[in-house]
């Protein structure tokens, strides 16, 4: 095959150093599987918003449309930088790239890895093994509402969320295949059905009908506020979860803290269906506080580099990036007994001293 083409988006803050040792770690695997594959730099980020006013434009979008995958480190500055106020960088950036190329399925993989030590009690990797799917286009992103009466005493704001019968008719579709696939074959819909009486609705009705044309999946419901609760509890009564963009966002937070921390979790922005490249990235962001100390842990986004090359592989037929990717994903779980009993996020070791021991392990 052609060689892959990555657009890389290293970002800002720890962005640009986690992307560094995931690109490492592809120097080495790809020679072995016989994978080729170039990559090409672009400078969306909050820094580069604030030197040139421009955050991503339509023709960036269709640039981007022309690689086979994108690799993200992470995008956004101070939280209260009034430069940045209103979500110019999140919105203008990541979101813009998740809506514009149809990335309807965030996948949020939550494993914890030989070695790695968790804050919940007597779990251990056996209990904490499961994927969330988090609906990617909708919900309360979608930027519907607005204010009334903004700045007097009587201001009203209002946020919509978001749920079409295609929109989420498609996550849940795409979640029950992927549970198809697994040992455990049991889908949970997490949601709050019983304040969300319009938008949990629609949910509910389409994970029940299309819950009886997948006889070999059970399944289950949870509110979201029960499911933050088993998650610490019994977080082994999951094997894959659908849930909708607000929930997702927050739920997947709690599970990277279950499996070791923020700089473990690892997540693809996919479009299942091929027609617009797929986005892979950390589930953190910019770590301002940590940022240019070597101090990052890269495992996320090396692993969710080990994704990008399994999903682009399956999806254009390319056998070396599907074996690489596996690689990747063997490598990072047979690296992290080197770290037993610490919180990765702790660990103590430099950004590049963790990419290079799990280069080691390829
Ligand atoms: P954050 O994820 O950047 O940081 C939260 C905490 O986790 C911090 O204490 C940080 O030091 C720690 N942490 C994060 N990644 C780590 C790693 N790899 N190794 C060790 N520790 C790690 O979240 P935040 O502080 O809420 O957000 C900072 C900025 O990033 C904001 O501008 C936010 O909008 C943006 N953001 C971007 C993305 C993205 O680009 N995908 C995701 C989340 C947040
Ligand atoms: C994430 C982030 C983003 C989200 C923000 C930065 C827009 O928190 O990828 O989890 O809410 O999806
Ligand atoms: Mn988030």
């Amino acid at each position: 095959p052609q060689p892959l083409k990555i657009a890389v988006i290293a970002g800002d803050g720890i962005g640009p150093e986690v992307v560094g040792a995931s690109l490492e770690v592809l120097k080495k695997v790809a020679p072995a599987c016989g994978l080729t594959y170039e990559t090409t730099d672009f400078p969306f980020s909050a820094a580069h918003f604030l030197a040139t006013g421009h955050v991503l434009s339509d023709a960036d979008i269709a640039t981007l449309r022309g690689f086979d995958a994108i690799l993200l480190g992470a995008v956004g500055g101070l939280p209260n930088d009034p430069r940045l106020a209103g979500g110019v960088i999140e919105k203008g950036i990541l979101l813009k790239l998740r809506f514009e190329l149809d990335q309807y399925i965030n996948l949020r993989p939550v494993s914890l890895y030989p070695g790695i030590e968790t804050p919940l009690k007597n779990k251990t990797a056996a209990d904490i093994d499961f994927v969330c799917v988090r609906e990617n286009t909708e919900d309360l992103y979608c930027g519907v509402g607005g204010f009334v009466r903004k700045g007097t005493s009587q201001e009203i704001a209002s946020q919509t969320m978001i749920a079409t019968r295609f929109g989420v008719e498609r996550c849940i579709r795409y979640a029950f295949d992927l549970a198809k696939t697994r040992a455990r074959k049991h889908l949970t819909l997490v949601h709050k059905t019983n304040v969300l009486t319009f938008a949990g609705d629609t949910w509910h009705r389409a994970f029940q009908e299309i819950a009886v044309e997948y006889d070999d999946v059970t399944t289950a419901y949870h509110h979201v506020d029960a499911c933050c609760m088993f998650m610490v509890t019994k977080p082994e009564v999951y094997d894959v979860i659908v849930v909708p963009n607000m929930f997702g966002d927050i739920i997947t937070d709690l599970g990277a803290a279950i499996a070791g921390g923020m700089g473990i979790a690892s997540s693809g922005n996919l479009n299942p269906d091929g027609v617009a490249p797929g986005m892979f990235e950390p589930v953190h962001g910019s770590a301002p506080d940590i940022a240019g100390k070597n101090q990052a842990n890269p495992i996320a986004t090396i692993d969710s580099l080990g994704l990008l090359l399994r999903e682009t592989g399956r999806i254009h037929a390319n056998a070396a990036a599907v074996k690489a990717g596996e690689r990747i994903g063997q490598a990072v779980r047979a690296a992290t007994p080197r770290f037993a009993g610490k919180s990765l996020d702790r660990s103590g070791l430099g950004t590049d001293e963790i990419g290079q021991i799990v280069a080691d392990a390829l």
